[in-house]
């Protein structure tokens, strides 16, 4: 990506050079574009040094290349980090007094700025309305963190850390390219694995990780729908920032009332959970001990219910999308993709997702290979790659159901 850095004139100037390293780093060309204040915390060798790129801060630099209009049109890009009282009031008001902010009047690309400045500045009436101003014109602006300040002070306004600016203005950055095709829809994922205890401390579980099912609400959530991810014991990381709300949950139980619950207001519903079929019939409260001279107990087993089954048949909300998973390992009766057919059919989801489990494939892996069945099991989607490109596909998928 070709990223314009605006710098402007405040103390904590000094970290925006450590966020041009990590937006190099990470393998995209910088220009930085310092206001002549910033000039004077930090100086134009540092930043032209470690860009590679020359730096100005007049329009009447490089007057023939007229500079603001060809590096606004030409940026995916645009963070200002930090951003001062004075930048976000000059933005707020369509200043164009130096390179910066004239060439803020020109791009088209998402532009990202992190304020910073001591709290009674930012609490100010003033930049509130200036904020509020930019954030209403599409400007992403990060929340300072709260922390010490220039002096003895603390409160919030300070520039929040280099590497969270960074993936932020790069996540907003790949939202921009995602289309918002599920904006305004609301979309229930489940993720993980459930547990069935048999005591206190022992569970009947799974493999599942819970990297699909983030992956898929990673996906929705970028395409523009509302998320909230039933997390069911996750080993993947990334919960909390995948989903505008995350429900912790354990066993399926707990599973069927939070999807219940959250499905009764959503469009689409999808399982990627791993839910337990069977529980066992009386978990014992207290830990079970071993009895020296027997055998072990042997565990009664009852049928959960099955929650894919329930709303499907219920459709908790009209028109509602329900989108079902199955790991299927393929036997000596059928293949994977058999058994998944029978399945569809028997299941009746919109859309169920197939994916071959076991020998390393599936589970905690980064890749994942899936078929994309329609309820009567012909096949509508396949998807080999990334988890994060399986969610894609099969978000696809499901834009196409939403749309009929
Ligand atoms: C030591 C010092 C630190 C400053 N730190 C900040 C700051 O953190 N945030 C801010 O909004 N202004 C800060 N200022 C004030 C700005 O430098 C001043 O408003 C200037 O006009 C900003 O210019 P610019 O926005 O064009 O870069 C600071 C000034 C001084 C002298």
């Amino acid at each position: 990506m070709r990223i314009l850095l605006g710098v402007s004139g405040g103390i904590a100037a000094y970290k925006a050079v450590l966020l041009l390293r990590l937006l190099r780093e990470a393998g995209h060309a910088v220009r930085v574009i310092p206001t002549p204040t910033a000039l004077r915390f930090v100086g134009a060798p540092t930043w032209e040094a470690l860009s590679g790129e020359p730096v100005s801060t007049d329009v009447f630099d490089d007057v023939e290349h007229v500079q603001h209009v060809a590096l606004g049109q030409g940026a995916d890009l645009v963070v200002v980090a930090p951003a001062t009282a004075d930048l976000l009031a000059r933005a707020a008001a369509g200043r164009a007094d130096d390179l910066l902010t004239s060439t803020l009047l020109t791009v088209h690309c998402p532009v990202v700025m992190a304020p910073a400045m001591h709290t009674e500045m930012w609490a100010h009436p003033a930049t509130v309305a200036n904020v509020a101003t930019l954030r209403a014109r599409g400007v992403h602006v990060i929340d300072p963190a709260s922390g010490r300040l220039t002096g003895r002070d603390s409160g919030p306004g300070r520039l929040p850390e280099p590497e969270d600016i960074a993936r932020e203005a790069l996540a907003v950055a790949e939202r921009a390219r995602v289309p918002q095709d599920l904006a305004g829809r609301r979309v229930v994922v489940s993720a993980g694995g459930t547990r069935e205890p048999l005591d206190p401390v022992r569970w009947i579980g799974n493999r599942s990780t819970g990297r699909q099912g983030i992956a898929l609400a990673q996906a929705a959530r970028d395409r523009g729908a509302e998320v909230v991810l039933v997390a069911a014991n996750l080993e993947a990381q990334g919960a909390s920032q995948c989903a505008d709300r995350v429900v912790p949950v354990e066993s399926t139980a707990q599973l069927r009332d939070a999807v219940r619950a959250a499905a009764a207001e959503a469009d689409v519903v999808v399982m990627a959970a791993a839910v337990a079929d069977f529980r066992p019939a009386s978990p014992s409260e207290a830990k079970l001990k071993k009895t020296p001279g027997q055998g072990p107990a042997p565990i009664e087993l009852v049928e959960n219910p099955d929650v894919l089954a329930e709303l499907v048949r219920e459709r908790l909300r009209p028109g509602q999308v329900v989108v079902g998973f199955a790991a299927e390992t393929g036997d000596v009766s059928a293949g994977v993709l058999e058994h998944g057919r029978a399945k569809a059919v028997r299941k009746g989801a919109d859309l169920l997702a197939v994916n071959a489990v076991g020998d390393g494939r599936g589970f905690g892996t980064p890749d994942n290979e899936v078929w994309v069945l329609d309820a009567a099991g012909d096949q509508v989607a396949y998807a080999r790659g990334t988890k994060r490109q399986v969610a894609d596909v099969l978000w696809d998928a499901v834009a196409k159901v939403l749309g009929r």
